[in-house]
């Protein structure tokens, strides 16, 4: 029967993608492939897979690592609690499942960081296990195929999305339907301008027979994105610069930062509290860094210290070589701030 399933199944051997690094592998790797590929896009997260098995090879690797040096390998990716749960979920593994992962639905489902989709994309790829994903990708696919309107956020219109993703699964042959449905998502049915006459599903889609494509699926409901401020003290000795280590599950959590201030009053409050002296001092050019739910507007304020202060080297915070500083775990906008000391130093 030509069933969408049947449909997808064709076309993902002619037309899917086959040389994803993280294709018949272990769970280990499709696990790690999927987390990484949550908010990622594959071109991006092919050199950092391949550098994170290559440092730790199994889960036993992982689970052994600090969260410093796992952070290091994700530094750039962003959603860095991607890469604690990952981290955490590799230390439970070996002490609760003998550092197999595990086969159960119920039991990866279990672990930090790995949501309803996420666990039945590996029971599919890595058990060939019968088990529906809807990610992102699949949710478009599906509320374009279905013809289903409302946003996926909310929990009505996410239920109708997992009863179809249900309801279209094959009898057989999973783990290459989920990855059709995952290429076909990528690559067919994208988000602006979708090649439907290259679809294998376009010849009984709902939004393309009510030429709905535009409108499906419903956006996001309008909110103004908060606008946030921050200073940066990048301040230096010679080639060091001074880092500390953000605490916590925050967004930036267990990654290493410049002290970071609300406004320049502040900053410059607790540079005298801490009795430092600038031998030279400049504003570098402001810039945005846009998060999901923000837009975070940032200042960075560097400052050649006269000689090394005391009072800041206390717990969590550290002098670093510049260059041995953007080989740490550090988020993009404090990679490019780095990268501005080193050229403004060089030239
Ligand atoms: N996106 C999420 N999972 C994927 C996979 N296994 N292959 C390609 N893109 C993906
Ligand atoms: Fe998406 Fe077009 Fe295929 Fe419908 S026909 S599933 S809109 S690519």
């Amino acid at each position: 029967m030509n069933t969408f399933a049947s449909r997808l199944i064709a076309w993902q051997r002619t037309h899917g993608r086959h040389n994803l690094p993280w294709q018949a592998q272990d769970a280990y790797r499709v696990w790690l492939s999927e987390i990484m590929l949550q908010q990622t896009q594959v071109a991006t997260v092919i050199p950092y897979y391949q550098r994170f098995v290559a440092s730790f090879p199994d889960i036993a690797a992982l689970a052994a690592a600090t969260e410093d040096e796992v952070l290091a390998h994700w530094s750039g990716l962003g959603y860095y609690a991607r890469g604690r749960n990952l981290h955490k979920a590799a230390q439970i593994i070996v002490d609760q499942h003998g550092g197999e992962f595990p086969r159960e639905f119920e039991q990866i489902v279990e672990l930090p960081g790995i949501g309803r989709s996420t666990a039945a994309a590996v029971c599919a790829l890595a058990w060939h296990q019968r088990r529906a994903i809807l990610d992102g990708n699949v949710k478009r696919v599906l509320a374009r195929y279905c013809g289903i309107e409302g946003w996926a956020g909310e929990k009505k219109v996410e239920e109708k999305l997992w009863q179809q993703a249900e309801a279209l699964l094959p009898e057989g042959e999973v783990a290459t339907y989920t990855q059709a449905l995952m290429d076909m998502g990528a690559t067919i049915c994208t988000l602006s301008k979708p090649k439907c006459v290259l679809c294998p599903v376009q010849a009984d889609c709902v939004a393309l027979r009510t030429e709905r494509i535009a409108e499906l699926p419903s956006p996001r409901p309008r909110k103004a994105v908060p606008e946030r401020h921050a200073v940066f003290l990048l301040l230096t000795h010679g080639n060091d610069i001074l880092l500390e280590k953000r605490p916590g599950s925050g967004i930036w959590g267990g990654l290493w930062c410049p002290p970071q201030f609300d406004d320049e009053d502040t900053a410059r409050n607790w540079f005298l509290r801490n009795g430092m002296e600038a031998s030279e001092g400049e504003k570098l050019e402001e810039f945005t860094h846009t998060f999901t739910h923000f837009r975070l507007h940032i200042t960075p304020l560097k400052v050649q210290l006269a000689r090394k202060p005391l009072r800041v080297e206390q717990v969590g915070r550290v002098w670093l070589d510049v260059e041995e500083a953007l080989r740490a775990a550090i988020p993009t906008p404090v990679r490019a701030m780095l990268n501005k000391v080193v050229r403004g130093e060089s030239q």
